[in-house]
């Protein structure tokens, strides 16, 4: 049974810069989608949040803040630690000094680029839930995986471990990103109806972990060639609450189209 029933869920877009961007067109690119966000269909209808690369995420944040509007920033990673001797890293505490609302954690690039495991992801979930950012826990299967007949499996591995010990009250600040690693970045994304199977079957993983309250709250991205025309077909999926966009959020209009398309969705449920 699709879990589409009340409550009623805010859909979520977020916008993965990745690597991408310089500072003024990073700068232009937030405000674009910083006003639009300020304004219907978006206003108070969809959360977007947008993730710059770190060396951005203050100005991004500062710029947004002087614009006047309230589109969240979040950043691609966290280190899970309190500040101290690690070189290179940004703790959680850095990215909420400066104006950072959310961290990314599992995402297939660190995941299978960097090469993190179950484990640092859970650390860094924990972190950033620990030091009252939200959290958006990115899980997926590989090509070779789902030919297998392994992403229900892959799945809810990567959710149970990476929601290991985390507490319920905490999973109001807890969003999923389904993103099968096969579709991102390459223009193929899952059909509609394939990406409802897996989202409904995460949600029904979080009802066995927490209760089925938290799991019918909680907000289940689609990620993975989410392009403007596109969305409108994910979103019609009761359990899709959104989508995690990385190409198609360098472009305000583009991703401010998918926005739409979510507000859209969301006015007709
Ligand atoms: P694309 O939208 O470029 O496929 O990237 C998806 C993604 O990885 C978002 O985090």
């Amino acid at each position: 049974m699709p879990t589409k029933t009340a409550p009623q869920r805010r859909p979520v877009i977020g916008g993965n810069w990745k690597m991408n961007t310089t500072l003024k067109p990073a700068e232009a690119l937030a405000l674009a989608v910083g006003r639009a966000a300020m304004q219907p269909p978006l206003h108070k209808a969809v959360e977007v949040v947008v993730f710059p690369p770190f060396v951005y995420l203050a100005h991004v944040a500062l710029t947004l803040c002087h614009a006047n509007s309230d589109l969240a920033v979040g950043a691609q990673d966290c280190w899970p630690e309190p500040p101290g001797a690690f070189t290179g890293e940004i703790s959680v505490a850095q990215i909420k000094d400066v104006g950072g609302r959310c961290v990314l954690t599992g995402h297939s690039e660190r995941r299978h680029v960097i090469g993190e495991d179950d484990a640092l992801v859970c650390r860094k979930t924990r972190a950033a839930l620990a030091g009252g950012l939200s959290c958006i826990l990115c899980v997926g299967e590989t090509l070779a995986q789902r030919e297998a007949g392994e992403t229900d499996a892959v799945n809810e591995r990567q959710v149970r471990a990476g929601l290991e010990g985390v507490a319920a009250a905490d999973m109001k600040r807890v969003v999923i990103a389904y993103e099968p690693v096969w579709a991102i970045g390459t223009g193929r994304n899952a059909s509609p109806d394939d990406a409802q199977a897996a989202h409904q079957r995460i949600r029904a993983v979080v009802a066995d972990m927490f209760t089925p309250d938290i799991a019918a709250a909680l907000r289940i991205q689609y990620g993975g060639s989410v392009k403007p025309d596109n969305a409108a077909s994910l979103f019609a999926m009761p359990d899709i609450d959104g989508a995690l966009v990385g190409g198609a959020s360098l472009k305000a209009e583009d991703f401010l189209a998918i926005c739409n398309a979510a507000a859209s969705a969301a006015a007709q449920r």
